[in-house]
């Protein structure tokens, strides 16, 4: 058995995947979610699919008390990866404080018990979203951070400097950002994928619950942008591939690798596809015809942006391999299963 690992929000989607991957390779997991926006059940998932049951606590990352009892508990973990947080862009305009202090607060708890307990490094959720609409693509991690469009894109923000400023202060932690742009799609087995809470904000799925017949129509926001087919462009990255990004993260921090204590890496596939492209390739990978029509933009949408993940390719070693139409299929089954399951 590799090293313990505490992953915050490990029962939500992206932490889910992150924690199978992680006990395929060997190490120890225990999850911390307080079960906000996702269910318990998730860990019997994650048991059928890796044979192994986490240690799961039902817990908020705003409870530091609690928290400092979980470390307690789970003597010697080694490092956090940090998935814990609201994340829905909308919401958070509307309810800023939720999010400044859900996002924020969680973050300073964890920071806070890390040399207490000896734990080395934290591998943080971050998000393309801190680059607005880059002036270049595709878009480096030495691009400028632009002013959030939301609160929560703030909190991304911020989370970053937080993490910088507490290791520069010589906080005796080291720290992986990883800049995630559009996770989508689900595990193979289709035991575990992404469960939005009520009408889905984002593209993928809304238009998986389209074509389930659970939504009428798919809007597309917008086809008079200034790309190739007029419709937004985004980097989607297979949320089993982004789950492998933290294990090759996690090694690369626990075997002393690292070039500086806080080092950051985008996490996509290099690739712009666009929601007309990706509206269309779902209706080739699966043979089911989408209901869809171009509505007018969304306020505070992002043009284009994909990554340039060159940097994790090279120093991490790590690249997504997981093509659109599997990952599109995925997503599929994911939904098929869960209206087997009388789910949505
Ligand atoms: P998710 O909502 O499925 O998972 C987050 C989990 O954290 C949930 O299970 C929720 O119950 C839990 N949680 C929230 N606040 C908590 C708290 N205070 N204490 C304990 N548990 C708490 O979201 P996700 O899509 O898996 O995202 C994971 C992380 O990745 C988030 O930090 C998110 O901001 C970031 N991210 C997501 C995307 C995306 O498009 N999904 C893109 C970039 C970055
Ligand atoms: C993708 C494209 C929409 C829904 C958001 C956050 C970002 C990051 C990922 C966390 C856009 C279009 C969507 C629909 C549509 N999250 N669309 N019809 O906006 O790229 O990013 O999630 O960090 O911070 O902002 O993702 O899936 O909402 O949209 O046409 O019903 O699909 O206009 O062009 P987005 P998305």
């Amino acid at each position: 058995m590799k090293e313990k690992i505490l992953v915050t929000g490990g029962t939500g989607y992206i932490g889910s995947h992150t924690v199978v991957e992680l006990q395929n390779a060997g190490y120890e997991v225990v999850i911390v979610d307080n079960l906000s926006n996702s269910n318990a059940d998730v860990v019997d998932s994650i048991e059928q699919i890796s044979g192994i049951r986490p240690a799961f606590e039902k817990l908020d990352c705003l409870n530091l008390a609690g928290l400092d009892a979980v470390f307690a508990k789970y003597q010697g973990i080694k490092a956090i990866i940090h998935f814990a947080a609201s994340k829905a862009v909308g919401e958070s305009v509307q309810k800023p404080l939720l999010y400044y202090r859900n996002n924020l607060g969680s973050l300073i708890n964890l920071l806070e018990l890390m040399p207490k307990y000896g734990v080395e490094g934290i591998v943080f959720s971050s998000s393309c979203t801190v680059y607005g609409q880059p002036d270049q693509l595709p878009v480096t991690e030495e691009a400028p951070i632009k002013k959030a469009e939301s609160p929560y894109g703030n909190t991304k923000q911020i989370n970053e400097e937080i993490i910088r400023d507490y290791v520069a202060s010589g906080a005796p932690i080291q720290a992986i950002l990883l800049r995630y742009f559009n996770p989508i799609g689900a595990h193979p087995s289709a035991l575990l994928g992404e469960l939005p809470n009520g009408v889905p904000q984002n593209l993928v799925p809304y238009l998986t619950q389209t074509a389930i017949g659970i939504r009428e129509k798919l809007s597309v926001f917008g086809d008079d942008y200034n790309t190739p087919d007029g419709s937004c462009i985004r980097d989607f990255i297979n949320v089993v591939d982004l789950a492998k990004a933290h294990v090759v993260a996690i090694g690369r921090m626990l075997e002393g690798k690292q070039a500086d204590k806080v080092e950051v890496f985008n996490i996509g596939t290099g690739r712009g596809v666009s929601v007309l492209e990706l509206i269309h390739g779902f209706e080739e990978a699966t043979g089911v015809k989408l209901n869809y029509q171009i509505v007018g933009r969304r306020a505070g949408d992002i043009e284009q942006v994909w990554a340039n993940p060159e940097r994790a390719n090279k120093v991490l070693g790590w690249k997504a391999e997981t093509n659109i139409e599997d990952t599109l299929r995925s997503a599929w089954n994911w939904q098929l299963k869960l209206r087997e399951r009388g789910i949505q």
